[in-house]
């Protein structure tokens, strides 16, 4: 149900740490929550009105926000409304940029929409998804999105951007890139598969079903990743501070073979890793080589459950930094700046975050 009135209530001095999956960061300068088009619109006014920067939060699962908060008008998206799952043999179905990714997912496979089975049990809302293009079990976002309703920050119109506009690359589109803070996104058109197969080509998913007599549905894929991901402590299941994360700290690194053969045999010279053994790659469409930061993190000398104060790494997955209760962003960063320090000296391999950071610059 979408509401109506440009009326914002502007709030002050809200702390951030809530509205975060890490459960980290200070105050919000002012705080408000959207829920129409015009409500951003008057946010963006009053921020400019009030000379602040504006940061644009929609489920805080990708986010360290720093111990000081933001200077600024932290704006909220909350736009709700899901379009087209009722059509006959429709196919394209648009969900605002406030609504819930999983609820969304769960609703899609319900109806036996395949397209995004496999990016289920992702936490944070549909909004996010384009800015990273979030991807997960062999699906990426790009893969399926039709199209890209934004409101223009500079001009506060609206302005539907197609696939190939976004620009999605693996963890990256024109909204994390070439238009970083220009736009505001406000629905997502994806356009999904009636009654078609689940996709199940990444490894994990395989072995779960192998063996299987029947062909899994779209309804099995889902519970599938969904079980996969919490065995990674990559749902947010509550009272487990393993799954008090950022999700993936780092991206996988991608490189040309020949620096993924340079790594190797730097590590093997050093005997980081064995004077046999190879680090595991997965070749992209272009002809690069993805590395698994989580292996190079665990071949850098780290183990799982290493901490640096309250922050540690996920006992569950390598490349989730957690908050074991109380972590402050600096012990985030600390533990972050140690583990690409030492997987650079031993593979000469940067990492680079895959989070937003708030409110560092004291903007
Ligand atoms: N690995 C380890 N230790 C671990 C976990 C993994 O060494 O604790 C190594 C193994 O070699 C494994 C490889 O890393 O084969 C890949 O692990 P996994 O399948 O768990 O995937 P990932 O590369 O670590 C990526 C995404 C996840 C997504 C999964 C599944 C990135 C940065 N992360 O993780 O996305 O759920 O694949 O598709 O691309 C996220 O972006 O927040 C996220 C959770």
């Amino acid at each position: 149900m979408s509401e109506t009135g440009s009326k914002l209530d502007i709030q002050e001095y809200v702390p951030l740490a809530p509205f975060t999956t890490l459960a980290i960061g200070g105050p919000a300068r002012f705080f408000a929550r959207a829920r129409n088009e015009d409500q951003v619109r008057a946010g963006l006014r009053f921020a400019e009105r009030s000379g602040c920067p504006v940061f644009i939060l929609g489920g805080g699962s990708n986010l360290v926000v720093s111990d000081l908060g933001f200077s600024g008008l932290v704006l909220k998206i909350e736009l709700a409304g899901i379009d087209g799952l009722q059509n006959k043999n429709g196919e394209l179905i648009s969900a605002a940029a406030g609504e819930e990714w999983d609820s969304f997912v769960r609703q899609c496979t319900d109806h036996n929409l395949a397209g995004i089975e496999c990016m289920s049990g992702i936490p944070g809302t549909v909004g996010a998804t384009p800015v990273q293009n979030v991807g997960a079990y062999g699906q990426e976002s790009g893969e399926v999105i039709h199209s890209v309703r934004v409101l223009d920050r500079t001009t506060l119109s609206l302005e539907d951007l197609t696939n190939s506009q976004c620009c999605f690359k693996y963890r990256t589109s024109l909204f994390n890139s070439a238009a970083k803070e220009r736009y505001i996104i406000v629905r997502v058109c994806y356009l999904l598969r009636p009654g078609g197969k689940p996709s199940l080509q990444y490894q994990d998913l395989q072995r779960y079903f192998a063996g299987s007599a029947v062909a899994p549905s779209i309804q099995d894929a889902r519970k599938a990743v969904l079980e996969i991901r919490r065995s990674k402590g990559m749902t947010l299941d509550d009272g487990d501070a393993d799954c008090r994360s950022a999700g993936s700290f780092f991206k996988n690194p991608i490189v040309n073979p020949e620096t993924a053969d340079e790594a190797e045999r730097k590590a093997q010279s050093a005997g980081t890793i064995a004077s046999n053994a190879t680090i595991p790659r997965f070749r992209t469409a272009s002809g690069e080589d993805k590395l698994p930061a989580a292996w190079l993190i665990e071949n850098a000398g780290f183990h799982k459950g290493y901490s640096v104060g309250r922050a540690a790494i996920s006992t569950k997955h390598s490349l989730a930094l957690v908050n074991r209760g109380g972590a402050r962003a600096q012990e985030i960063l600390e533990l972050m700046q140690q583990i690409q320090d030492r997987v650079w000296t031993m593979f000469g391999i940067g990492l680079h975050p895959e989070p937003i950071f708030v409110g560092f610059n004291r903007e």
